[in-house]
Parts: structure tokens; sequence; C-alpha cells
């Protein structure tokens, strides 16, 4: 048990020490002690950062619900596994025992069984935070198949690219999701989708909202009656250590979404050993991450990280503002949580509301809060730290990446000294290096540059599906024989990282990862615009808001001007979603260019930040005198 379990600074410096010196034996060692294998690994790690070839546990086999389930039900048959707390508080919450859970999720896979299903097949999840997601994607490892979870609020544009890009037989989905006092059809979304994805033969229907939907004669079934038939055992697929457990897509600055590939072993043993020190879980413990289950946090720390730890891991449906900007305090003195993760996003617009709020509830029972996503403003983390965390919780502030698959640089609290906006210290095993732009590391403290990692870890991204060069030329190409991970970051005089934010043309909007490109794409489909670039300025609630800047094709009036926004922000929602509309949309008769023609999309955010000040050298442009008019007329 000798390095599972990090207690105390000393004890932090000497296993990173021994990590790094013997990463193979290191990790071995939490691998062999904590999980269950069918087979043992001939090769612990092998790899090649220039192809990028990465293997962990070569050799070995397991199914990864084994560990996360059936392992637990000789003592913690009982146990809560997931409490399931729904949008409308006046519902009752949901007990799901281990017992229960090995049964739902051996119903739900001999269910994908009995449809076709296979392992290695492919199986798109369009869900609410519902039970039924956990089940689904559990049931999908246990047989096999891999997962590819599509965040329920991504349109049906956006959810076909993704189905077309990883070939799914198979999408589950609900009669619709409750958000707070609104209910979304997701039906209507994935009918709509399915008219551009021939790949998918069947769907299966959750019953949430009891809403009258059309079922597709031959390719739509509810899935109760199917599961009422079935047997709730199922004894699980054996797995192969590489073999892809799921897909999940981010966001890219240019193209089409990466489907970034996780493999099975090397992603259990990470996202186990980081949740259990990260959060400082004991047996008792409720632990609440407030992520979607769509996006990465919510893989890796509502359900594979927790449940392998047997732990009791909250789903809430709802959102923090229904039915009033309580609801969290509510849930948190109701289920009494112990560990709260949320986004510095939903910790602003908390922070924004009356603090009678909060007043209202008992929250002494919260032990540890984490925040992760984008980089927390020194207001937000003092707020949190005083108000929920009442001076008595430290804050875990995780620096990851859908790509990480786990958290890579955070306190461990209790352990590691906190500071406001530092995610502090890598984790064992990770070995970071902050990169100038010729290609050199700044070796020492007091440094700045774009952070990369240069040793693997267990949990890394395998591949972008379908596209191994793809992956190759976004992370593996930048700096040799390192993985760029796209963000900039900042060591202080002591060795603490600050994540300072991205180095490339992603924007963070509200914890959600927005490349340029496809946005851009978007409004370009607009019959009068000729061309556009967006950029990002801050924003006190989303952290970052996005901006417009669009040439249309003929100057028109400007009560025209008006409808054509509101068709973009429309265009944007139908192909990407709502998260990615644009806050100002500012129409211009030219776009800042290089002699090559690129966007400088420096002097951009600078004018959208309404900061003219040091707008560096302009003179090179192809078109200086743009600059000066898209000034005049930018938007406060
Ligand atoms: O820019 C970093 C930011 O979120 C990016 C990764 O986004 P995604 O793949 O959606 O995963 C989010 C959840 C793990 C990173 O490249 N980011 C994430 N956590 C932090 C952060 N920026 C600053 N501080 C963080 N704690």
């Amino acid at each position: 048990m000798s390095n599972y379990h990090i207690k105390h600074l000393e004890e932090y410096y000497q296993v990173y020490r021994e990590s790094i010196k013997d990463p193979e034996n290191f990790w071995e060692e939490i691998a062999e002690e904590h999980f269950l294998w069918r087979k043992r690994w001939d090769k612990v790690l092998s790899w090649d950062f220039k192809k990028p070839d990465v293997k962990w546990f070569e050799g070995a086999q397991l199914n990864i619900t084994e560990n996360c389930i059936d392992r637990h039900l000789q003592i913690r048959s009982d146990k809560v596994a997931i409490i399931f707390e729904p949008n409308n508080p006046d519902e009752e919450a949901e007990h799901i025992t281990y017992k229960q859970l090995h049964e739902r999720v051996c119903a739900f896979a001999n269910v994908l069984k009995s449809k076709g299903i296979q392992k290695g097949d492919r199986v798109c999840v369009y869900l609410p935070m519902i039970p039924d997601l956990t089940v689904s994607m559990l049931a999908c490892a246990r047989i096999g198949a891999i997962h590819s979870i599509v965040f329920a609020g991504f349109s049906s544009t956006a959810l076909s690219t993704r189905l077309n890009d990883s070939d799914c037989k198979m999408v589950i989905t609900s009669d619709g999701a409750y958000r707070g006092a609104k209910t979304l059809d997701l039906k209507t979304i994935v009918d709509e989708a399915l008219e551009t994805s021939p790949c998918v033969e069947s769907v299966l229907l959750v019953k949430r909202i009891h809403s009258d939907i059309k079922v597709k004669e031959g390719r739509d079934e509810w899935v109760q009656p199917l599961l009422d038939r079935v047997s709730l055992d199922c004894p699980p697929e054996i797995m192969d250590a590489e073999d892809p457990l799921f897909i999940l897509y981010t966001s890219g600055s240019t193209g089409m979404p990466k489907g970034m590939v996780h493999s099975t072993a090397g992603y259990m043993v990470y996202t186990a050993y980081t949740f259990k020190n990260i959060f400082q879980y004991r047996e008792n413990d409720v632990y609440w991450c407030t992520a979607d289950i769509g996006w990465i946090t919510g893989h890796s720390y509502i359900v594979y990280g927790a449940l392998a730890n047997g732990a009791t891991t909250l789903m809430f449906e709802g959102v923090p503002s229904y039915p009033d900007f309580g609801r969290f305090w509510q849930v948190v003195e109701k289920h009494k949580v112990n560990q709260l993760y949320t986004a510095p996003t939903a910790i602003r617009a908390l922070a924004k509301e009356n603090l009678s709020f909060i007043e209202k509830y008992d929250l002494s029972s919260l032990k540890v809060l984490g925040t992760v996503g984008e980089p927390i403003n020194v207001e937000a983390w003092d707020w949190y730290n005083d108000n929920v965390g009442k001076k008595n919780c430290p804050i875990v502030d995780t620096w990851w990446q859908t790509e990480t698959g786990g958290i890579m640089i955070a306190p461990i609290p209790y352990v590691t000294p906190t500071i406001p906006t530092y995610a502090t210290l890598p984790l064992p095993g990770i070995q970071p290096a902050l990169m100038d732009e010729s290609g050199q590391e700044l070796k020492g403290n007091q440094v700045e540059g774009r952070l990369c990692i240069k040793f693997p870890w267990p949990s890394m991204a395998r591949t972008v599906w379908g596209n191994h060069q793809r992956y190759k030329d976004i992370y593996f190409s930048t700096f040799e024989d390192k993985y760029f991970t796209g963000d900039g970051a900042l060591k202080d005089a002591v060795g603490f990282y600050r994540i300072t934010g991205r180095v490339d043309d992603v924007i963070i909007v509200s914890g959600h990862n927005l490349g340029t490109a496809p946005i851009e794409n978007a409004i370009n489909e607009h019959p009068a615009v000729a061309e556009s670039a967006i950029v990002g300025f801050p924003h006190d609630i989303k952290g970052k808001a996005l901006y417009g800047f669009v040439i249309l094709k003929e100057v028109g009036e400007s009560r025209i001007h008006d409808n054509v926004r509101k068709e973009i922000n429309q265009i944007i929602a139908e192909h990407i979603g709502p998260i990615a509309k644009l806050d100002k949309i500012q129409f211009t008769q030219g776009l800042p260019k290089t002699r090559s023609g690129k966007i400088m999309r420096r002097i951009l955010r600078k004018i959208a930040e309404n900061n003219f000040e040091d707008m560096g050298d302009i003179s090179t442009l192809l078109n200086p005198e743009v600059v000066q008019d898209i000034k005049d007329n930018c938007i406060e």
C-alpha cells in the first residue's frame, strides 16, 4: 500500500522523486496492489513519442467494470455506489448500491448484446445526467464496446458529425431531458442527426420525461421492456490492456472535433490513483462532481476513478440556479457531501448571488473543494474558500485535459499548500516541461513558457480516432519528443505551476473548449457573410465570451444587421450548440491579415478586450488601415 495514498508533503516529494526515477516500478506497484487483473502484464511500458506510440501494461487482461463493480461486491455490496439527485428537488433521490449497479449494468449489457453489439463496436450515448447514462457506459465497457458519449447540449449537426466520425452502430438516448425549468427534446435532435448518419442501425430509448415522441419502427426501441426480459448477470468481456475503452470528442483550433481514444488499463489505474489522492477519499465519504458525464471530468471523476475506489458518487441532473441559486448548497446539506468538485464558471455565477442562498444550509460536511476546466480567478477562489469551505477546506485547482485522461497538476489536499490560481505541483509520474518558442526547455524556477509533458503517463490518450497523423501533428510535432498541451504556464520561485491559459486558437467559454475554426465555418455559411474571425474576451461569469468580427458581402442597413446577428447565432447553435453563440458581433469591412493571408488574432483580441494600447507592430500587415476602422467601431 506504499505509494497509493499520500498523506504529507515530505511523502509527496519522496514519492514524486521515486516515480520519476523509476516510473515503471512506481506504476507497477500501484497496478499490482489495487486492481483485479485476469492476466498480468508482460511489460509495464513501451513508448516512442516520435511515432507516437505508448503502451502501458501490455499483455495484461482485465475488464474495467469488474474493477469498478464486481470486486466491491464482497465487502461493499450494500454500499451506495451512485446517489442520483434529480433536477426537481421534490422528486425523490435514488440510491443505487453496488449490488444494484451490478445488476443494472449486466442487464443493460445483455440488451446491448441482444441488439447485436459486439466487442469493438462504437455506441454513442446521448443522455441527460440520469443513472442510465452511467449504467449504459459501463454496460458498453462490460462487453468491450467502445462508448462515445456526446454531451446532450450538442446540436444535431454536432451529434451527426461525431456519429459518422467513429461509425457508431447504435445511439442510446431518452425521450427528453429536464434542465432547470425547461425540458429538452433529445429525441428530435437524434432523429435529425440520424438523417445524415446512416451508420446507426438502432436507437435505444430511455424514458425520462414521459413525453410523446416518435418511435421509428425497426430502428428505435424502448429499453425498459428489453431490460425486463434479460438476465441480471453478464460475464465481463476480457479486454487487453490497450483495447480502447472510449472515444471522447474535443474541439481543436482547426477542423473536425478530435475523437480522443482512451485505453483500458492505463486509464483505469491513473484515474483511480488520482481520485484517491486528489480528493483524499475515505470509505464512507460522499463525493460530488458537478460536471456532466458528457465531458472528460465526468468520465474520469464521476464514474471510473470514483467507482474504481468503491466510492459513493453523486450524479446531479439539474443546474445550479434551479429552483434557486441555493440548489448546490441544498444538495450538499441533503446528502452530506464531503468532496465537491466544480468549475470556475459555476463558482463565478453563484458568487454573484446573495450570500443568503448559502447561509441557509449546513455545509459542515465538506472537506475538500475542487475546481477544473479553466483558470480560476483570485476573486472566485477567495469566494469559494471563504463562503463554501469556510476557510477550512483546501481547494484543489486541478489542471488536466480530455487528452490527459486524468488530473496532472494539482495540490493534494492537506498535503500541498494551496495558493489561489495555482495548480501547484505535478502528480507523481507526471513530468512537465516549460518550453520557450525556440523549442528549448526552460529549466529551473521562475520561468514561463509553453506547457509540455516529457514522459508518458498511464491515462494519456493513445490516438485520435481514425487519424493517427492528426494526433501526431497536434500534440507531438510542436516540440520534439514531448506532448504539447496547447496551454501556457509559469513556475514560481518554489516550482509551483500556474496555468496561464491556451496559447492556441481554442477559447474556453464557461469551461467548454471551443475551437475558432468550426465556429467561423458555421458563421460563413450565412449567405450574407463573406468572412469572419472570432476571438475571446473576458467575461465575469463565463471566463471568456466570444466576439465575432464579420465581413458582409454587402453592407446593408443596421436593421438588417440585427437580423443577421440573430441568424448567425442561430446557425452557430444549429451547427455546434448554444454554448458557442457569440456575445458580440461587429460588422467590419476588413480583417487584419499578415502578408501570407493569416488573420492576426492578436490584434482582434486586443480590440475585443477594448484594450488599444500596445497593439504591437502593425506595419507588417497586408492591410494596416483596417485596424483603425475596427477600433473605431468596436463594441464595448
Ligand atoms: O486550457 C486548459 C483548461 O482546459 C483545457 C482542457 O479542456 P478539456 O479538454 O475540456 O478538459 C477540461 C477538464 C479537464 C486545458 O488545456 N484547464 C483545465 N483545467 C484547468 C485549466 N486551465 C487552468 N486551470 C485549470 N485547473
